[in-house]
Parts: C-alpha cells; structure tokens; sequence
C-alpha cells in the first residue's frame, strides 16, 4: 500500500540523489523508514533457503553494476542490527541475484559480492533491479557473517511485486522498503541478528 507519506518520502529521495551520484555518497542515506523491527519487539530476520546458485568466494566490493548493463539501477542498503538495536559492525554482507534477464552468472561474479558491514553497521550495494526468472518472485539473496556467531542466508523481496502472493518463499518480513522511480530505484532493509 502506497501512502501520500510514501509518496512523499519518495519525492525528497528523488531530488536528494541527482543523477543518481550514488558514489558520491560514502554514508548511507536512504531515506526510508527502516525494516522492523529490533528493541522489545525484536524479530531476527528470518532465514531462507540459499537456492542452487551460490558461489563462495565472491569480490570484495559495493559496485556491482557494471557500464552498459541492462536493467535498472538499484542502490540498496540498510544496517546491520542486533536484538538490541545495536549497530553490528564487521559482518560479512555476501549478496548474489539475477541479472536483467533473469539469469545468473554461474561461471563468474556478475551480480555477486561482498562488503562489510562499517562501524555504524551500514551495508550498500549499487546494482540492478534483479530480473524476473520462472518460479519465482523478484529477489535478492545474501548471506550475513558476523565476527562471531552462524551465518544468515536469506533473501530479501520487493514490495507491489504481483509474483509475492505465487510464491512459496515470500516472507513479507524480507520486504525492502522501496522509493525511486522506473528510471532508478532506492532500498533499504535492515537485518536484525539473532545477538545481543
Ligand atoms: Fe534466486
């Protein structure tokens, strides 16, 4: 559901990120409300099942978008939380999705790679919109690893996305928060670990 908040959210981001100069801005501001949710009401980002087509020992880096590539670009990000709210710095954010077309790059690194959450916990990639492929609903998955504790694999969805309700592995708790346009798109989810 779209509110004229919403709306409006969407309006200020637009006109905060000209030319989409998204290199430009070393912080994170994303200008969405964050996922929810940590503190007393605080549920761990659920885990979901990493799908055939992981591959371990992807790129350090935030640009995955590469000059010329179809689709449209995708500047997503968000913190890294603890049950408490705290920022969890140093995880291992590991992302991997389809391309424009729907397909992944099983014999490279397209559309994969890795960072680190910094010491606020922010996490950001520049991408694409993944594409569509049969079967399922547009998503993108990641995995989390902490400096200590179990790694989180888990896949992150798009709102007003009509494949979610067909979809066996939707969870509406992996829902982005989303703004933008369709020349460019901006998003935020914040995961929460299972940690103090
Ligand atoms: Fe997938």
């Amino acid at each position: 559901m779209t509110t004229r908040r919403d709306l409006l959210l969407q309006a200020a981001m637009l006109s905060a990120l000209p030319g989409l100069g998204f290199a430009q801005t070393r912080g994170l501001t994303l200008p969405l409300e964050p996922t929810p949710p940590c503190g007393e009401q605080a549920v761990p980002t659920p885990e979901q099942t990493e799908g055939p087509y992981y591959t371990p020992q992807t790129p350090q880096k935030t640009q995955l978008r590469e000059p010329g590539m179809a689709g449209i670009p995708l500047r997503i990000g968000g913190l890294v939380l603890s049950r408490r709210c705290r920022p969890v710095a140093r995880v291992m954010v590991d992302v991997w999705h389809a391309d424009a077309n729907g397909q992944y790059d099983n014999a490279g690194y397209r559309l994969r790679g890795h960072q680190f959450s910094d010491a606020d916990g922010r996490w950001q990639f520049e991408t694409i919109l993944p594409g569509l492929y049969p079967g399922r609903t547009r998503h993108i998955h990641v995995k989390l690893q902490p400096p200590r504790g179990d790694i989180l694999t888990t896949q992150l969805y798009f709102p007003s996305e009509p494949g979610n309700a067909r979809d066996g592995l939707f969870d509406r708790r992996l829902l982005v928060q989303m703004g933008g346009d369709d020349t460019a798109k901006i998003a935020r989810y914040d995961f929460v670990l299972d940690i103090d």
